[in-house]
């Protein structure tokens, strides 16, 4: 099999243009302080078309991740009609091990936020309301998973039907490089490989916006403080969520915020921004040191082991190799600010 060039994405007219018609998308979230900073973005863009938030366990439990994408939407303003369900509280095979060292025992920063006012989740699970707004939009959708992919898979499982309106999963996961949850994997897929197994296999086109370019999105702390400062709430918990340090990182006091989930979406609103390039990727599975590691070989021709052993199909992922970081904070900022 041989490996193609780098590529930038060939993707439908990217939604940052003059939107014509936007985006369909739904969002699979753990929120989590970086899923309601791609919220609050994908809420506001003129170019996207948030169709359905569905919730899953991650950040922490699917419960609190209701509550918090609830009161995000609510503060966001988002129409009163958006669907929000609740999906799986546990891996397809681990338990759940929450990240509340990072995200705050609330999962948002601990920021005290108020439950949502009136806003509440639909009466259907999560895999049957991803299955029912897929499959009834009008044109195909982008589902952007910025969680562990749980719902997706049983989705994929479910109701196999669904990739005939999906016009390609961009996910936050995985990474070429360095891992965050262990030296080799990144928290999303590690908390369920196999559900990201799962995904990889899914048929349609996915993109990988992986830690290799997740982790460079970084906002100035001008840019935060002046978001602090905003008297527009939405802006106002952008700047605060983004001022939430994870306690165990540098000692570095000032409140320089990673967009973490809010690229995936700034990458499906406008493409352009994302070096990709087409490559196979597989999820090691065996229990040890590289279980949840996203395997991506980058080697120009096979190796001794497809030569022993034959080449073992794997699938081809669109993976983010390079990131315009200006281009997506000026879209990030110009996107949230504007109200
Ligand atoms: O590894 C980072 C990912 O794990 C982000 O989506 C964060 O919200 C957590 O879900
Ligand atoms: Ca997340």
């Amino acid at each position: 099999m041989t490996i193609t060039e780098p590529t930038t994405q060939a993707r439908p007219e990217a939604a940052s243009a003059h939107p014509v018609h936007p985006v369909p998308v739904i969002i699979d979230c753990d929120t989590g302080v970086d899923d309601a900073l791609a919220l609050l973005f994908a809420v506001r863009h003129p170019g996207l078309d948030l169709r359905a938030v569905t919730c899953v366990a991650g950040n922490t439990d699917v419960d609190q991740v209701v509550r918090n994408t609830l009161t995000v939407l609510d503060i966001a303003g988002a129409a009163p009609g958006l669907p929000v369900a609740r999906g799986a509280e546990r891996p397809l095979i681990e338990p759940a091990r929450f990240a509340e060292h990072v995200h705050g025992r609330d999962g948002m920063g601990d920021l005290g936020l108020p439950a949502p006012a009136t806003r509440a989740p639909v009466d259907v699970d999560a895999v049957t309301l991803l299955r029912r707004e897929i499959l009834g939009s009008p044109r195909p959708v982008t589902l952007i998973p910025t969680a562990p992919l749980t719902n997706i898979a049983l989705l994929l499982r479910t109701y196999p039907e669904v990739t005939r309106n999906i016009e390609r999963i961009v996910f936050m996961g995985g990474a070429v490089a360095v891992g965050n949850a262990t030296p080799v994997a990144e928290f999303n897929v590690w908390h369920d490989p196999e559900a990201a197994a799962i995904l990889l296999t899914a048929g349609v086109p996915i993109t990988m916006y992986g830690l290799d370019v997740f982790q460079r999105v970084l906002v100035p702390p001008a840019d935060v403080q002046r978001l602090r400062a905003s008297a527009e709430p939405g802006a106002r918990l952008a700047g605060d969520l983004l001022a939430h340090r994870d306690p165990a990182a540098s000692g570095d006091p000032t409140p320089t915020g990673n967009l973490g989930d809010a690229g995936t979406v700034c990458a499906v609103a406008d493409p352009a921004g994302l070096t990709t390039r087409l490559l196979p990727v597989e999820v090691s599975l065996a229990p040890g040191p590289t279980r949840g590691q996203t395997v991506v070989d980058r080697r120009p021709r096979h190796g001794e082991s497809e030569i022993h052993h034959g080449a073992r199909e794997k699938p081809l992922v669109d993976v983010a190799l390079d990131i315009d970081v200006e281009r997506y904070l000026k879209l990030y900022l110009g996107t949230v600010e504007k109200r």
